[in-house]
């Protein structure tokens, strides 16, 4: 099979990242942009001796799930998927990936409920960040697109949120006029890498925040300018920072944060709780959703007055906070200092009484807290991609609460831990969530009892 040839396909299925798949002569094809049903003319651009990677040339069969993306600029930009693939369709496609990883972990996939999707899938990010560079001597914003370097205008990011969009733009055009220049990657020279927006969507504050290659630039005429533009055209906006990134990296954010006007920080509500967000702090980007996640988690975990609760992975504190009403007492560990710091700010905004934060490697907490004789009646972990490691599994299986909350954003490692839970828990629960439509990603939410 050579390069270029133009080879005939039935697509077969569809992969964790939303391409066609097809066989030919006992090899995968992976074919991007392809929908599960179709029949369609490709050419091979890759043969290795595992698989073929295939574009399309024509659909010769069409889904009846293909759909135009609405979105101006989803062909070129590497930031979403599936746009081409009707949304009640994808969200079955990431309920059938989810039972599938279950499966193959030998556990029941018939205890996956139906994923909760959102009514309107678009503009629901809270948080845009946009690489600024100088290009042809102009600033360019946008996205990077596909698997590449190579920055693509983008202006209207059709989910994120419109405001933030408009902030956005508007940040980047007071620039553009004060005469302040992209970044150049391969000079290493410029004034700003990436101008972020965060939104409290409940509350309408807005945080922006220049990322600066050139520490110059911070406190200059040009820079005051920007801030009194933004500040005039804006009420709403809670606070102007400037993020302080001078070394030769990919990594986003500096960790020096230079106040130009207002405030630090930002307020969101979760139902009836109230957050800070602040320039480096990590929070769920998708707030409606984000909602819905905790509630169903609360209403599924049925807490009790009297029960303790243990937050690992606490990130500002957002899920103990959220459940903190309804239990004795919440502690939770987080590894990231800020974060915890913000998690206790969180805790005081609230007014609450009942909660601890503590800093520190989730396993190694959980067994300090057992060594110390505590008990939990509930733990509920929200891990980073890689799941739990043993020696966490190990700790919580010795404490036997009497029931775990398993927050995840990767099926996999979910799949891998819930294997090794089940030997003693039963799991009551499975339910997705779609808080990143129009990307591969799925949120799960598994709860589980005590046999
Ligand atoms: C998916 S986030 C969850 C945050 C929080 N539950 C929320 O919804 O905002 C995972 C969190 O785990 C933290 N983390 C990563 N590794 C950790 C470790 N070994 N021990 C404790 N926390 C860790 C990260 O800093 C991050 O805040």
């Amino acid at each position: 099979m050579d390069k270029n040839e133009i080879i005939n396909l039935d697509i077969i299925d569809n992969g964790m990242n939303f391409e066609g798949i097809a066989r030919l002569d006992n090899k995968v094809v992976f074919v991007p942009y392809a929908i599960k049903g179709e029949k369609v003319k490709a050419k091979i651009v890759k043969n290795t001796n595992n698989y073929l990677l295939a574009e399309i040339e024509e659909i010769t069969k069409k889904s009846k799930y293909r759909k135009q993306d609405i979105c101006k600029h989803f062909d070129g930009c590497g930031g979403c998927v599936g746009m081409h693939i009707d949304y009640a369709k994808t969200l079955d496609m990431k309920k059938e990936i989810v039972k599938n990883v279950l499966k193959k972990q030998g556990l029941d996939s018939d205890l996956v409920n139906e994923i909760y999707g959102m009514g309107t899938p678009y503009n629901y990010r809270n948080k845009v960040q946009y690489p600024v560079r100088r290009m042809k001597n102009k600033n360019v914003m946008g996205m990077f697109s596909e698997k590449s370097h190579k920055l693509i205008e983008v202006t209207d990011c059709s989910i994120q949120d419109k405001e933030i969009n408009d902030v956005a733009k508007y940040m980047f055009e007071c620039i553009c006029n004060k005469n302040i220049q992209g970044y150049n990657e391969e000079k290493h020279i410029g004034d700003i890498k990436n101008i972020m927006v965060r939104k409290g969507i409940n509350t309408g504050e807005i945080l922006c925040i220049f990322v600066c290659a050139n520490k110059d630039i911070v406190n200059s005429k040009q820079m005051l300018e920007v801030c009194n533009m933004l500040k005039y055209k804006y009420s709403n906006i809670k606070g102007i920072v400037a993020n302080i990134n001078d070394k030769k990296t990919n990594v986003i954010l500096g960790n020096k944060n230079i106040v130009l006007y207002g405030e630090d920080r930002i307020k969101e509500k979760i139902g009836e709780k109230t957050y800070y967000i602040s320039t480096n702090s990590f929070f769920q980007v998708n707030t409606i959703m984000a909602e819905i996640l905790f509630s169903v988690l609360k209403d599924k975990l049925k807490l009790k007055k009297e029960e303790n609760l243990l937050e690992l992975y606490s990130g500002v504190g957002t899920i103990g906070i959220f459940l903190s009403d309804l239990v004795k007492e919440v502690y939770g560990a987080e590894i990231v200092q800020d974060a915890v710091e913000m998690a206790k700010k969180n805790v005081k905004l609230n007014n609450i009484k009942n909660t601890k934060y503590i800093l520190g490697d989730a396993s190694i907490e959980i067994e300090k807290l057992r060594n110390k004789g505590k008990h939990f009646d509930i733990i509920v972990v929200d891990p980073p991609r890689k799941g739990l490691d043993t020696k966490g599994i190990e700790t919580i299986l010795s404490l036997k609460p009497k029931k775990i909350g398993y927050v995840s954003c990767n099926p996999a490692t979910l799949a891998r831990d819930l294997s090794i839970l089940s030997k003693e828990y039963t799991i009551k629960s499975v339910d997705l969530f779609d808080l990143f439509p129009w990307t591969k990603h799925v949120e799960v939410v598994t709860t589980l009892e005590l046999k």
